[in-house]
């Protein structure tokens, strides 16, 4: 995204991509795009095939031991959100990257940064078993939680955030119609369950699992089994099973490292934070993190006055922080907490009762669930 958007103003850039492109166009991720994002894969001009395949949510339905209610997004904001697959788009800027000369080396291995406090840094990698060199002005960090760039920000200068949260997601996807038109978040009495897709005939599920589970713990049908008790009655009859395409665990996580920028390295997306799933924010935080910085770059490369860069670091952090809190509420909304007890349970079900009778707090979570503008609370910018 930050190379489309840098590219869009003229200004250079090469991609590194530690994995090759068959495995990173396999790779299934989130589908659910803020408008945001949306207007910002439209302003990169790689839309063509999400304007076309990617289907528009005005709302989605929140359901605790099988009562449900649906948030009406548009209602509540005038705004709604896309499903699109993150895989998908994915493919499409490799596509756009190909036709716009774009470089993008794939299989870069170790990959090193130098110089990041010089007026040049350079980075060092491996291709095809030869070493190879890039100078650079600048360098994004856009490398995911387990990418160096992070660990470049010096210790004294770094402070990192975490709160890892005592279950995963278990996530099947299949060819089948979804249950629903929308999404479904449930809150069962074991555990949370989620009810999503990736088009009309391709559906995604996944429910809470405890971290000590195994994929082999999980055939098909004890999943589909469990998505059926934890939808609750109204929903189980229309769920279709069919044959996994893709089963996985993934641990769930919040982490924010402080600064985002050091010197020549901005760090953007995975690689400076992580959020729970739930609410899909992850791709959005990235994107929305691509959007500040290709602005503070292209504002440097036209004036020469790095001020709005001295910006970046606080200003991706403030929305940043924003959507941690958000997708550590609606977690915690949605989920079963072990050392939560009765108590914990009875907190949940006042809350999810408040909710279903109050506007206003259908309203603060339909603002955060479609995303807040890339503006908010900054409005000087
Ligand atoms: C997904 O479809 O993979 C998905 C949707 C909504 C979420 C998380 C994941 O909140």
């Amino acid at each position: 995204m930050l190379s489309h958007l840098l590219y869009k103003e003229g200004i250079d850039c090469v991609v590194l991509e530690r994995k090759d492109r068959e495995y990173v166009e396999g790779r299934i991720r989130a589908g659910v795009l803020e408008q945001t994002t949306v207007d910002l894969v439209r302003r990169a001009g790689v839309s063509a095939r999400m304007d076309r395949e990617g289907i528009l949510h005005e709302g989605f339905s929140l359901a605790f031991n099988g009562q449900r209610t649906r948030i009406d997004l548009a209602g509540l904001t005038g705004r709604s959100v896309m499903v699109y697959g993150q895989t998908e788009l994915t493919k499409d800027m490799f596509s756009a990257a190909e036709a716009r000369a774009i470089p993008i080396i794939f299989d870069a291995a170790d990959v090193q940064l130098h110089d990041i406090q010089g007026s040049t840094s350079r980075v060092t990698f491996v291709e095809n078993g030869q070493k190879r060199e890039l100078a650079a002005d600048f360098i994004a960090g856009c490398d995911g939680f387990h990418g160096v760039s992070r660990s470049y920000i010096p210790a004294g200068v770094r402070r990192d955030f975490e709160r890892v949260y005592p279950f995963g997601w278990l996530g099947i996807l299949a060819d089948v119609p979804p249950c629903d038109h929308e999404l479904i978040y449930a809150n069962h009495e074991r555990g949370f369950a989620l009810a999503s897709m990736r088009s009309h005939v391709r559906s995604r599920y996944y429910v809470q699992v405890s971290l000590n589970e195994k994929l082999e713990d999980w055939p098909d049908d004890r999943l589909w089994d469990e998505l059926t008790i934890r939808l609750g009655e109204a929903t189980a009859p229309r769920i279709t099973r069919g044959p996994n395409i893709e089963k996985s665990i993934a641990p769930l996580r919040s982490f924010v490292t402080e600064p985002m920028r050091h010197r020549n390295l901005f760090l953007a997306g995975d690689a400076a934070h992580i959020v729970p799933p739930t609410g899909a924010k992850g791709l959005n935080l990235a994107a929305a993190d691509t959007a500040y910085l290709a602005s503070e770059l292209t504002n440097y490369f036209r004036s020469g006055s790095s001020i709005g860069l001295n910006h970046y670091s606080g200003t991706a952090l403030a929305r940043v922080w924003k959507a941690e809190r958000f997708s550590w509420w609606f977690t915690h909304l949605t989920h079963r907490f072990p050392e939560g007890g009765d108590f914990g349970g009875r907190m949940q079900m006042a809350e999810f009762s408040y909710i279903c009778g109050s506007e206003a707090a259908q309203r603060s979570l339909a603002e955060n669930y479609v995303g807040l503008s890339l503006n908010f609370g900054q409005e000087s910018l």
